[in-house]
């Protein structure tokens, strides 16, 4: 089969990995993917967005399925448009992808299908939000209702700084489009964690538990990013807390798409924090997480391509997971996730044992592999345990990186 992946980042890498292993595979293609991409997939320069251009490609090479991992390209409708030119693509049409797209009509899903989740109020009006938030006190949270890469969500310690983020976004339009509206929400206390499922229709497969690292340095400290770092499994979590966030929030929330006429075919990503009073949803994503699906793929058995073909086909894809854990540590430029220098060439990496590394923000160039973006790689590593797997990811960076231009946080997997 010829397979079709959309994409640039380290998300992308660990898939077009994993579908390298399908013996069904014949050819990988990747839009535009990125530096490690090209040695397994053949890249193409379209744009993620540019859907025509995407379309006319598939047509032209025969793709036999279309993954798309970005967030943006499922907004803008990549999949009714494939499916308007009656291509197979494994995502889910723009009203269903809304559930990412807009937290408004995440929070009113959520309320219409009691589903467990912090309380919350919408606003258009600056005034009325203000009104809300000096009510309620802080610490509050003020989220944009759009996409916003990641930089939408403002956990407030106090009044006035959640007052400052209402003005950010209803009065000065940063976010634009994406911030004209706002959830405010009950801020809530408790680890965190991610549990994706292979979702069509009312067919719910979910994966292992994942948790990922969004502050920027040790101890929790800094800006939100991306994501500097992740495992799997969250062994904390405990399988009545699984089965109850595979019931009560993934098959609840597929049951209700596809009720209120907007079936979700795809990745549903289910954000969690485990409060007091039990789980509850922080976010659903309609895509894979990133960087979660680094170190969930590799600990996956089965053949993803086939995965993705038995769940579109309405069976079960009986997953099987590596009794192991997996780590991955982010290695970015230094400034990220502020502004930084792109361009700096990465040494030769040699891999040992069971660490592998996932390219993000690379390019390949004629001296060589350089950095193109704030997160530049991910070193991995599986092991018998999560320690193993931790000071074999560690191992690999301490022998391979020691350019003054990147930096990586130090506490990965360490404080569990
Ligand atoms: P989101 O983009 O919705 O995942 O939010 C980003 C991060 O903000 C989450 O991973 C949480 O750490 C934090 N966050 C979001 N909503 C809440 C909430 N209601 N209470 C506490 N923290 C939150
Ligand atoms: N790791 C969080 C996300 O992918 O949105």
């Amino acid at each position: 089969m010829n397979v079709f992946v959309i994409g640039r980042g380290g998300r992308e890498h660990s898939m077009v990995m994993k579908l390298a292993e399908s013996v069904k595979v014949d050819n990988i293609y990747a839009a535009p993917g990125n530096g490690g991409i090209s040695d397994i997939a053949k890249c193409v320069g379209i744009d993620e967005l540019d859907i025509d251009g995407l379309i006319d490609f598939a047509g032209k090479k025969k793709i036999d399925l279309t993954i798309v991992g970005p967030e943006n390209p499922l907004l803008a409708g990549i999949a009714d448009r494939f499916h308007e030119a009656g291509m197979t693509i494994f995502a889910p049409e723009k009203n269903a992808a809304l559930i990412e797209g807009s937290k408004r009509y995440a929070k009113a899903f959520m309320e219409e299908n009691s589903m467990p989740t912090a309380a919350y109020a919408s606003f258009t009006d600056a005034d009325k939000a203000k009104c809300y938030i000096k009510k309620q006190g802080a610490p509050i949270v003020v989220k944009a209702d759009g996409l916003a890469a990641g930089k939408g969500v403002i956990v407030a310690q106090t009044v006035q700084e959640a007052i400052s983020a209402v003005d950010n976004m209803l009065v000065k339009n940063a976010f634009s489009e994406a911030g004209r509206s706002v959830v405010i929400e009950e801020c809530l206390n408790g680890e965190e964690f991610s549990l994706m499922a292979f979702v069509h229709g009312t067919n719910v497969f979910p994966m292992i538990p994942a948790r990922d690292h969004k502050r920027a340095y040790d101890e929790d400290c800094g800006p939100n990013t991306g994501g500097m770092g992740a495992y799997a499994p969250a062994r904390d979590v405990s399988p009545e807390t699984l089965s109850f966030v595979t019931e009560h929030v993934l098959q609840k929330a597929a049951d209700g798409m596809a009720e209120s006429g907007r079936p979700f075919t795809g990745i549903l990503y289910a954000g969690m924090i485990m409060t007091n009073d039990g789980p509850k949803v922080i976010e659903f994503n309609a895509r894979f997480g990133d960087p979660e699906t680094q170190v969930v793929l590799p600990l996956l058995e089965n053949d993803l391509l086939q995965v993705f073909l038995d769940v579109l086909d309405g069976k079960d894809p009986c997953l099987q997971w590596k009794d192991q854990s997996c780590t991955g540590v982010v290695l970015a430029s230094k400034g990220y996730p502020g502004s930084y220098q792109n361009g700096v060439k990465l040494p030769e990496m040699h891999m040992e044992g069971s660490s592998f590394v996932v390219h993000a923000g690379t390019r390949k160039t004629k001296h060589g592999i350089v950095s193109d973006g704030g997160r530049v790689l991910l070193a991995g590593a599986k092991g018998a345990n999560l320690s193993e797997a931790t000071e074999c990811a560690y191992n690999w960076l301490a022998q391979n990186i020691d350019s003054k231009e990147f930096f990586y946080r130090k506490d990965i997997a360490r404080y569990q």
